[in-house]
């Protein structure tokens, strides 16, 4: 049935503890990590480093054993669907939506298991729970394509690329802060390219653009995942639009606050409290953006869990990509592997709709200013002419016979 489970345990393939050094926190490349790193990059949040699945990796360790749905029973309590109450899009309206496929046979709709956003040319921010085996508890060496510039999954369009490593947060021991045993926090990795992709990216909102998500912000979900709980996953990308939503609602007893499960410093909700619209299943590691002032969007979060999917008080949860303790070790992993800076700065909130200004109003109906002088002229010829005869000057009342039928001449006219 495709879910994320068993699609991320036939990814998983060979795997292994975690071998890292305690005195090598950083670690970015296998056998690179120096204390110079460490010093350097690893210091911008206390205890949140990158580790890379290819330093985990234990080439000798013996396969796994099959996996059912494991993550799905722990991850989607109750009915579940893809993107929910959402509709039908395009790539091209979302360049920077990236597809993880499994490395099964099939086309792209069967291969696909998650989501991603292109942040750099060469990398896509991903959730860590769709590459992490439950089995081993570890991060497997990676065995999946990514693909931008597509949207229908079926199809051939775009490109897929092959991925060098996936990169995730570890403790200062090197041991993953993801981990699905005790919470699900640190749902974020970075996965690193073979070779670039030619599809817009997308920044993340950085540390001076906190507005542009504030709770009750628009925000906008975008991936294939299922169309309602339990429903059909459909070919095509979808989008839904919902809000931002405040960590003390989300961590309020009715919301999250009973289930333990919602986790602020790393975790942030959005989705519509009435219920209705929401990510689902197969929806997971791919974008949760904002729109901001001047056109655009930054991205601020990752599709990550919820009870069910569009129930009401139980919006999606996604990984807190926009703010540390993960924001800045994962730029600064990012920009360690790419050379690209990811975080946007100087973005604003858009503003307010402005209210359609109400049309000039149609000029009041009546005589037009011209045919209102005319006729005042002609009132003053008139008047001219009674007292030019008073006088009885032929001369006098010709000319203001005269001038009177000009002026009535002129009022016929414009009248
Ligand atoms: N865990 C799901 C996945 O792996 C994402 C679920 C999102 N759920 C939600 N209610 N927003 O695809």
């Amino acid at each position: 049935m495709g879910s994320i489970a068993d699609r991320t345990a036939s990814a998983a393939g060979r795997t292994a503890g975690v071998v890292a050094a305690a005195a090598v926190a950083l670690l970015l490349l296998a056998g690179s990590a120096s204390a110079e790193d460490l010093d350097r990059d690893a210091r911008v949040a206390p205890g949140v480093y990158i580790g890379s699945a290819s330093d985990h990796a234990d080439p000798d360790a013996a396969p796994p054993p099959e996996v059912e749905d494991v993550l799905d029973a722990k991850r989607d309590v109750g009915p579940s669907t893809k993107i929910v109450g959402g509709q039908a899009t395009f790539v091209s309206r979302w360049p920077w939506q990236a597809a993880i496929l499994d490395g099964e046979s099939g086309n792209g709709f069967d291969r696909q298991f998650c989501g991603g956003s292109l942040v750099a040319p060469n990398i896509v921010v991903s959730a860590a729970h769709c590459f992490y085996d439950t089995i081993t508890d570890s991060f497997p060496p990676p065995s999946f394509d990514v693909v931008t510039g597509r949207t229908a999954l079926s199809s051939t369009a775009g490109q897929e690329l092959d991925v060098n490593d996936y990169f995730f947060f570890v403790d200062g021991g090197g041991n993953p802060l993801y981990d699905p045993d005790i919470d699900d926090q640190f749902d974020v990795v970075f996965i690193e390219l073979a070779s670039n992709s030619i599809s817009p990216t997308i920044k993340i909102a950085g540390p001076t653009e906190g507005a542009v998500w504030a709770p009750g912000r628009t925000a906008f979900a975008t991936g294939w995942g299922s169309l309602s709980s339990g429903g059909p996953f459909p070919d095509q990308l979808r989008e839904v639009r919902i809000g931002i939503i405040s960590d003390s609602t989300c961590a309020s007893q009715p919301v999250y606050g009973a289930s333990g499960l919602f986790f602020p410093a790393t975790m942030v909700c959005a989705g519509v409290l009435a219920g209705g619209k929401d990510t689902c299943q197969g929806d997971s590691g791919g974008p949760l953006v904002v729109p901001i002032a001047g056109g655009g969007f930054r991205l601020v979060g990752d599709t990550s869990f919820g009870i069910g999917c569009a129930l009401a008080n139980k919006p999606g949860v996604y990984g807190r990509i926009a703010d540390n303790p993960m924001r800045d070790p994962l730029a600064a992993g990012i920009l360690t592997e790419s050379g690209v800076n990811v975080l946007g700065s100087g973005a604003q909130p858009p503003a307010p709709p402005t209210p359609p200004t109400p049309p000039t109003p149609p000029p009041p109906p009546g005589p037009s200013a011209e045919c209102l002088d005319a006729q005042a002229k002609l009132k003053k010829a008139k008047k001219k002419l009674k007292k030019a005869k008073k006088t009885d000057k032929k001369r006098k009342i010709k000319k203001a016979k005269r001038k009177k039928k000009k002026a009535k001449k002129a009022v016929e006219e414009l009248c």
